[in-house]
């Protein structure tokens, strides 16, 4: 029997966080004026991409005790940033990145489920886990979080937001004048919650929201990160895996867990954040890619990207000559501060890519450039079109979270040029059907559990 064809789900990136080089290109705009986020909210909603996505950075990041240079200045606030774009947006919908360490579940939950009242039923949360103890240093809570505690707190944490999101049933408000109540039960709102991170009760004050339950994505792919995400709340998975052959074992895997906790194949689905550039013709667009690598990652760029996984001073190291000579030393005091660790194991990591440059006859530089400048989808927008589809339907994914290398307008011409052809293809809606986030990536709401209290 063929399996029904997979839609494609589009999440639309705006660099800011973990960007080497945002303005880089002479077109590049602020990463910060509301103008650019609005540009770049309404070209997604413009190509019927199903969600505007921001990362998250709480701590403005350090290398050797100076700000990091390739770090970009400025991280507004994502939830007062979406809040704005829900009102210059019909159907988008909305996710922000938002960490489970650092916040506390009642004002966080409390601000989803604002923003999704404020949004029409279009908000997503991407819970991030990070934990290290320099962000920390700007909380009241500053590294009291041991690491492999990162997911008890971040479950705790989703299922305390979660009862609080169900405390309130859909017709709890009623407005019956005559015998002046206003309120269908007592106990709207009650909630109360034991575990190791919290114990906290009370009565939560936003009636529930459009969504009943805003959608949930994780980003995080270490083995408890897999089992958060199969096992517990998230709808999605932000994963890191843009090339085939890395992303299809992930896919899998992520499947045959979801299915050892009894849940449908394809319900958790998977979204890599993968970049594109364009071309007119396949050769335009390889060199095209190749100077906005070269002018990305710079011989001292390259250096520090790589301190990134070696943890260790690299600048003394030719960025044209061979790859440093010694080990990673991840135990040494951080050289790059408040970056999010998404290289498991620094010496595997650096084992590769030593094979990586042995093969290639690589130079430091050009191993970051291959490593880090890596782009999976370039071509003409015909083949770009085909190879996003076929990674799709080949259980690469279940769409993308796309950024450029372009702030604020690098989207425009995926909108213009790509779009179309997945249109024609089937494998991208023409027009939407929904109003709700959940609409549109076609998750069903949950089922509403009427003011639970354990
Ligand atoms: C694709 C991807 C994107 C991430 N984005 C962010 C982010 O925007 N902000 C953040 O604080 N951490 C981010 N993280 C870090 C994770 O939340 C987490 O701290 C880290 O990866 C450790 O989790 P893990 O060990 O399960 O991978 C990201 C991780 C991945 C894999």
């Amino acid at each position: 029997m063929t399996r029904p064809r997979k839609q494609i789900i589009l999440g639309a990136y705006l660099g800011g966080v973990n960007h080497q080089t945002v303005w880089s290109d002479p077109a590049a705009g602020s990463q910060i004026d509301f103008a650019s986020f609005r540009h770049a909210a309404q070209t997604a909603e413009r190509g019927k991409f199903d969600f505007f996505f921001l990362a998250e950075g709480l701590a403005l990041r350090e290398r050797q005790g100076q700000i990091f240079d390739q770090d970009v200045l400025g991280r507004p606030d994502t939830l007062t940033v979406l809040a704005g774009l829900a009102e210059v947006t019909e159907h988008l919908g909305l996710v922000g990145t938002l960490n489970a360490t650092f916040n506390e579940p009642y004002e966080l939950a409390r601000q989803l489920a604002t923003l999704d009242h404020l949004s029409g039923g279009r908000t997503g949360w991407n819970i991030v886990t990070s934990s290290d103890a320099f962000t920390g240093q700007n909380f009241r809570r500053g590294g009291f979080l041991a690491r492999e505690e990162r997911y008890t707190r971040a479950e705790e944490f989703l299922s305390l937001a979660r009862q609080l999101w169900d405390s309130w049933a859909e017709d709890d408000i009623v407005a019956d004048k005559e015998s002046g109540r206003f309120l269908r039960r007592g106990d709207a709102g009650a909630f109360a919650f034991q575990g190791r991170q919290f114990d906290v009760s009370g009565r939560f004050t936003v009636p529930r929201s459009p969504q009943g339950q805003p959608v949930i994505l994780q980003a995080g792919v270490s083995a408890e990160g897999r089992e958060f995400a199969a096992g517990g709340g998230p709808d999605a998975i932000f994963s890191p895996y843009h090339t085939l052959a890395e992303a299809q074992p992930f896919y899998r895997d992520i499947q045959e867990r979801s299915a050892r906790h009894g849940k449908p194949d394809g319900s958790v689905k998977v979204l890599p954040g993968a970049a594109f550039v364009l071309g007119d013709t396949e050769a335009e667009a390889v060199e095209r890619h190749r100077e906005i690598a070269r002018t990305q990652i710079s011989g001292r760029g390259a250096q520090i990207l790589l301190e990134t996984v070696w943890n260790r001073d690299l600048s003394g190291y030719d960025p044209d000559g061979p790859l440093p000579d010694v080990d990673p030393d991840p135990e040494g005091a951080p050289v790059i501060q408040g970056r999010a660790r998404i290289h498991q194991n620094p010496f595997d990591t650096v084992a590769r890519w030593r094979a990586v440059a042995a093969d290639n006859k690589y130079s430091l530089r050009q191993l970051a450039i291959h490593v880090f400048g890596h782009v999976e989808f370039v071509g003409t927008p015909a083949q770009v079109a085909e190879r996003l589809d076929s990674f799709v339907q080949n259980d690469g994914s279940d769409g993308f979270i796309l950024g450029s290398h372009l702030t604020p307008t690098g989207l425009d011409e995926f909108v213009d040029k790509v779009v179309p052809l997945l249109q024609e293809r089937g494998a991208l809606r023409t027009e939407y059907d929904g109003s709700t986030l959940r609409d549109n990536l076609r998750i069903p709401a949950p089922v509403e559990r009427q003011a639970a209290v354990v």
